[in-house]
C-alpha cells in the first residue's frame, strides 16, 4: 500500500497540517503515518489534542532555549531510523520550520519523495524571517511535489526553474482550519470582561529570532506607549513559551493592568480571540493569513513579508519594528473609522476552505501512478 508519512513539529505547523491529515485518513487504500519531532512540546500538544490527532511516533527532541543545530541534529539522527524502517513512498512537510527543513533533507538522502504543503512563499531576503526564508527555499530544492497556496506563490517556484507540473495551486491550509475553529458565538471570560468595559481589544504576538534584542524591546516598549496613551484599549498578548520573549513581556509589560499576559491560547480560543479582536499587531506567518479573512486588521511588525497577497487587498500593513513607527500606525487605526473600515473590509485571498481536498487529490493520483508503474 502507499504510504505516506506527515511530519511536523511545531504549533503553526500543526495546525496547518491538521486539516490535510483528517482528510488524508478518510481513504483507506493509502497508508497514512504521523511523526511529530516535538520541537515545540506544549504549543505542539495543545493543538494535536484539539484536533484529537494521535502521533505514530514523537521524536521529543525539544530543549529549552534550543539552538537551530541542536534542533537539525536531533532530528536528523532520531528521523533517519524511522524512514528506514517505515520505508514511506513520500513525506509531507510544512512550511518554513526547522523540522520541515530537516525532515525532508533527510527523507531526500533516502530518495523518499517530499511534498511540501505551503511551498513557494518567499520574501528572497535570507536573513528575514530567519532561519524561515532560507528553510523554505531549501525545501522548495528538495521537493518533488509544491502544493502553493496562492498564484503569486506558484509565480515564485516558476520563476526558480520549478517544473509546472509539480506545482499545484490548494489555497491555505489555514483556512480550512479556521472553518472548524470559528464560532460566532463564541464566548470568553476575558473577552466578555473587556466588552463591559467598552474597550477596544488588541491582540499581540511576537516570537521571530530576528527580533529578538532591539526589535522586540521596540515592540514591547510601543506596546506600553499604547496602553498609556489610549484608555479604551486593552492587550491581550498570549506570551510565545521561548523563556527569552517570557522574561522580557514581563519586564517591560507586567506591572500594566490593561495588559494581559496569557500563557499560549488553545487553537479554538486563539482563532476566536483573533475574529473577535479591534486589530492585531503581530510578527507571525500564520496570523497574516487567518486575519484577512477574519476582516481584523493587522500591523505586521517585520521589515518584509511573504505573504504580499494580505497587504494587496489591504488588510496587513508592514510597520516595521521601530517605536515610533509602530505607535503612530496603530494611532491611526484607532483614531481613523474610516481607515480602520478599510483595512477591515478587505476580502481573504488565501482559499476557499477546500485546500487539503485538493492536496489530498493530488497525493491519490502519485499513489495511482505508482501502483501502475
Ligand atoms: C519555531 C519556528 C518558527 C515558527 C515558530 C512558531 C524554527 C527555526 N522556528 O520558532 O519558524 O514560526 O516555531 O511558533 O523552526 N518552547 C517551549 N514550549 C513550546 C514551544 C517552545 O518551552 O511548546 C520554548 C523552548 O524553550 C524552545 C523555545 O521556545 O527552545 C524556542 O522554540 P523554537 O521552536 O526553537 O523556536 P520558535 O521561535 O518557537
Ligand atoms: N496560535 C495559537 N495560539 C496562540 C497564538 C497563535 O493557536 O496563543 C496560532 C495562530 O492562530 C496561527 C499559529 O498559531 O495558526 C501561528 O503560530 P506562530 O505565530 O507561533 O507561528 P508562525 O505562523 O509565525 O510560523
Amino acid at each position: 500500500m502507499y504510504k505516506v508519512i506527515a511530519i511536523f513539529g511545531t504549533r503553526p505547523e500543526a495546525i496547518k497540517m491538521a486539516p490535510v491529515i483528517q482528510e488524508l485518513k478518510k481513504h483507506h487504500h493509502i497508508e497514512t503515518k504521523i511523526i511529530v519531532t516535538a520541537q515545540h512540546r506544549e504549543m505542539l500538544d495543545q493543538v494535536l489534542e484539539y484536533f484529537d490527532i494521535v502521533p505514530d511516533y514523537d521524536l521529543n527532541i525539544m530543549k529549552v532555549n534550543q539552538t537551530l543545530v541542536g534542533v537539525t541534529t536531533a532530528i536528523m539522527q532520531e528521523l533517519e531510523a524511522l524512514l528506514i524502517q517505515e520505508k514511506p513512498n513520500m513525506i509531507l512537510v510544512h512550511g518554513d520550520t526547522t523540522t520541515a527543513f530537516t525532515s525532508a533533507m533527510t527523507a531526500y538522502y533516502h530518495q523518499i519523495s517530499v511534498a511540501h504543503v505551503e511551498a513557494g512563499l518567499r520574501t528572497n531576503n535570507k536573513y528575514s524571517p530567519f532561519p524561515e526564508e532560507a528553510n523554505r527555499q531549501l525545501i522548495g530544492v528538495l521537493a518533488d511535489l509544491h502544493f502553493a497556496p496562492t498564484n503569486q506563490a506558484k509565480q515564485n517556484l516558476l520563476e526558480e526553474g520549478k517544473p509546472l507540473e509539480t506545482i499545484i495551486v490548494t489555497g491555505n491550509t489555514s483556512i480550512d482550519a479556521l472553518m472548524k475553529t470559528v464560532n460566532d458565538d463564541y464566548r470568553h471570560p476575558l473577552i466578555d470582561s473587556i466588552r463591559q468595559k467598552q474597550r477596544r481589544m488588541i491582540l499581540l504576538t511576537a516570537h521571530r529570532r530576528e527580533n529578538f534584542g532591539e526589535s522586540m524591546q521596540n515592540i514591547f516598549m510601543a506596546t506600553r506607549d499604547l496602553v498609556e496613551a489610549y484608555d479604551d484599549i486593552e492587550v491581550v498578548f498570549p506570551v510565545h513559551l521561548n523563556p527569552l520573549i517570557k522574561q522580557l513581556a514581563k519586564q517591560v509589560l507586567g506591572d500594566l493592568s490593561r495588559v494581559h499576559l496569557i500563557p499560549p491560547l488553545d487553537v479554538i480560543d486563539f482563532h476566536n480571540f483573533l475574529g473577535q479582536s479591534y486589530l492585531v499587531l503581530t510578527d507571525s506567518g500564520g496570523i497574516q493569513e487567518e486575519a484577512p479573512s477574519l476582516g481584523v486588521p493587522v500591523l505586521v511588525m517585520r521589515d518584509t513579508t511573504e505573504r504580499p497577497e494580505g497587504v494587496e487587498v489591504g488588510t496587513l500593513k508592514l510597520v516595521g519594528c521601530h517605536r515610533e513607527t509602530i505607535v503612530a500606525e496603530t494611532s491611526r487605526l484607532l483614531d481613523d473609522l474610516e481607515l480602520y473600515k478599510r483595512m477591515a473590509s478587505a476580502s481573504n485571498p488565501y482559499g476557499d476552505g477546500q485546500a487539503s481536498i485538493r492536496i489530498v487529490n493530488k497525493i491519490l493520483e502519485s499513489a495511482l501512478s505508482n501502483q501502475n508503474d
